[in-house]
């Protein structure tokens, strides 16, 4: 899919492409309503929006974002509101059916507490940490969460992050895929932290769903 993207503004990738996987694989009943936490040019918002949400809000921390992802829903006639924030910002606009996120994962601790479109901390889970504790609040019963992380930043951390809040957790995609541009630039310090070994050239990307299979109290 063609996407306007300003420069700063993450160029959808692997990882977009493994969640864009994943939604159309989720059924999704009309009218649903659908948060894209971290939309970046918009891909997931209006991927979502055209297999049938009802009502998709696209939520990013960058204004340059917000627009790209806004123009981007305009050109498709997709209905998709924008939202500047973190996910609590979207409180208002839930319970949601869906919520996906592709956030910050890569581990880098340059990045201190500025907001980046990819490094995450020494750990890589600067987003993830809040986003696993946030989002069960925002889902709706019999809500689901899919998130994309690499396998870098602690998938099991974050599956056991998610079914502490009571969420039933599956991986429906993991993918094997060469490091980007990022990952080559950062290998020497991933290398150093024993992440990765020496002759490592491909990261795995997981794809984690995690269902609200109780009512919220
Ligand atoms: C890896 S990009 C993903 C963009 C898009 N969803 C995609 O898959 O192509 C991460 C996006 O999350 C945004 N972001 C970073 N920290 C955030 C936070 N705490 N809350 C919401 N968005 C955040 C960044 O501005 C960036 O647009």
């Amino acid at each position: 899919m063609f996407l306007l993207r300003p420069p700063g503004v993450y160029r959808p990738q692997d990882d977009t492409d493994l969640l864009v996987e994943a939604l159309a694989a989720l059924p999704l009943a009309p009218g649903s309503r659908v948060l894209d936490v971290g939309t970046g040019t918009g891909a997931l918002a209006v991927t979502a929006a055209r297999i049938g949400a009802g009502e998709v809000t696209a939520l990013d921390v960058s204004r340059r974002a917000l627009s790209a992802a806004w123009l981007n829903a305009r050109l498709r006639r997709v209905p998709v509101r924008v939202r500047r924030g973190e996910a609590p910002a979207a409180a208002s606009r839930g319970p949601f059916e869906l919520i996906v996120a592709n956030p910050p994962y890569v581990p880098w601790p340059g990045a201190g507490r500025r907001v980046t479109r990819w490094d995450a901390g020494e750990d890589g889970r600067a987003v993830l940490d809040p986003l696993c504790e946030t989002v069960p609040e925002l889902l709706a019963w019999h809500g689901s969460f899919l998130l994309v992380q690499s396998g870098l930043s602690g998938v099991d951390a974050t599956l056991a992050a998610l079914r502490g809040r009571r969420l039933v957790t599956t991986v429906p995609v993991r993918r094997w895929v060469p490091f980007g541009p990022v990952l080559r630039r950062r290998r020497e310090y991933l290398e150093r932290r024993g992440l990765v070994r020496r002759d490592q050239r491909e990261e795995e990307l997981v794809v984690i769903r995690a269902d609200r299979r109780e009512r919220p109290e």
